[in-house]
């Protein structure tokens, strides 16, 4: 039986997300979220996603109908028929949407801008699959803190012990954001920590991880630089670290030098080439050349597709949520050939 998925809030994560949920076979989308008539409606109204409104009230609803667009109801009657809501709204909006989805008695999905405490369980596929299995709702971590797991994790489960100092090196807002900056400057994140290190503790609480962050003028990716101390009789290498790597899901090695692929402008070429829909690039990409193993401090850099790098974590989530598929490896290798066969790359 299709598990029935409602995506509240179409903007950039979630029409991605809708995207990678049609691309499943056991899983299909009941309908999308819009506060009001705009450009973005007509993505939905082409792949054939019913249009609902975000709000229940009937003159917003009545809105859409008079810009030409069929709107098949509220929030309320798109939960009515959905198995489990991916909240895709706005980050900070989730307390407020929270309680519609309990009266609903849907499961339900947050994004990586709520904190972990409004669900207090949170998720990547690869730190905590099995913790999420059957529960009532979870939180997707952020790009960053996924892309932190995704090469910590397995480095975690080979040493038994990890101590991470990173750097997180943000965009300053998406490509299609017009509001955000800076635009001419680099901006510290002045609380220190910040919470991008520490977020991952929410999904693997045994890795000691802490961060500090920049927004730079720049909107195609984030860039991470990792200093990781593993412990005495780790008995790994730079060269066995990056065949752990190889075989990890989601993970892309490449050397910069041979393959001229030196900056996160290169990256983005690359992830075009594979032929995804808005040139996404799920993988986190990882320098060969610019990782080195010296004593036990490992020293890595790696690069995070912001808009993309969650996408396959939150199909993963609803068979998690569902209890449909228990193996993270078998939901992510399911996940990512449909999504895959879907683009035809
Ligand atoms: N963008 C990223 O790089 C990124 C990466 C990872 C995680 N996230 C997280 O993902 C979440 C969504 O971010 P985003 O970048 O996709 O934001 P976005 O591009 O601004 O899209 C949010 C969408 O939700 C709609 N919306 C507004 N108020 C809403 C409400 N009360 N309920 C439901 N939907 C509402 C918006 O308005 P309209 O319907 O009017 O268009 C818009 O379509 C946030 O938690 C964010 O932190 C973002």
């Amino acid at each position: 039986m299709s598990i029935k998925v409602a995506i509240n809030g179409f903007g950039t994560i979630g029409k991605r997300v809708a995207d990678a949920v049609d691309a499943q076979d056991d899983m299909e989308i009941v309908g999308v979220t819009k506060t009001g008539p705009s450009f973005g409606c007509d993505l939905a109204v082409k792949k054939g996603f019913p249009l609902y409104c975000t709000f229940d009230e009937p003159e917003r609803i009545a809105r859409f109908a008079e810009q030409g667009y069929e709107c098949h109801g509220g929030l309320s009657d798109l939960l009515a028929i959905a198995d489990v809501v991916v909240d895709c709204a706005p980050g900070k909006m989730g307390a407020e949407n929270l309680s519609k989805y309990q009266n609903a008695g849907v499961k339900f999905m947050f994004q990586g801008g709520e904190k972990h405490a409004l669900t207090g369980l949170s998720y990547t596929s690869s730190a905590n699959h099995a913790e999420n299995l059957n529960a009532q709702g979870t939180r997707v971590v952020s790009c960053n803190t996924t892309g932190l797991s995704r090469t910590l994790v397995p480095l975690y489960e080979h040493c038994g012990s990890l101590k991470v100092e990173c750097t997180m090196i943000r965009r300053a807002a998406d490509p299609g954001d017009s509001k955000k900056g800076p635009i001419n400057a680099i901006k510290p994140v002045l609380k220190v920590p910040s919470h991008h290190g520490p977020d991952v503790m929410t999904v693997k609480p045994e890795i000691e991880i802490n961060s500090l962050a920049v927004a730079v003028p720049t909107t195609i990716m984030h860039l991470h630089s990792i200093i990781a101390d593993l412990p005495e009789g780790h008995g790994l290498t730079t060269d066995s670290i990056l065949a752990m790597w190889r075989q990890t899901p989601r993970v892309i090695i490449m050397h910069g030098e041979h393959n001229r692929i030196t900056t996160t402008a290169e990256v983005m070429e690359m992830a075009r080439d594979i032929g995804r829909k808005w040139g996404d690039l799920h993988e986190i990409f990882v320098w060969e050349d610019g990782v080195e193993l010296i004593g036990n401090r490992l020293y890595y850099f790696q690069a995070i597709h912001q808009e993309s790098d969650v996408i396959p974590e939150n199909v993963d989530c609803i068979r998690a949520l569902m209890g449909t598929e228990p193996d993270w490896r078998a939901s992510v290798a399911k996940t990512d050939a449909a999504i895959s066969a879907y683009y035809n790359c």
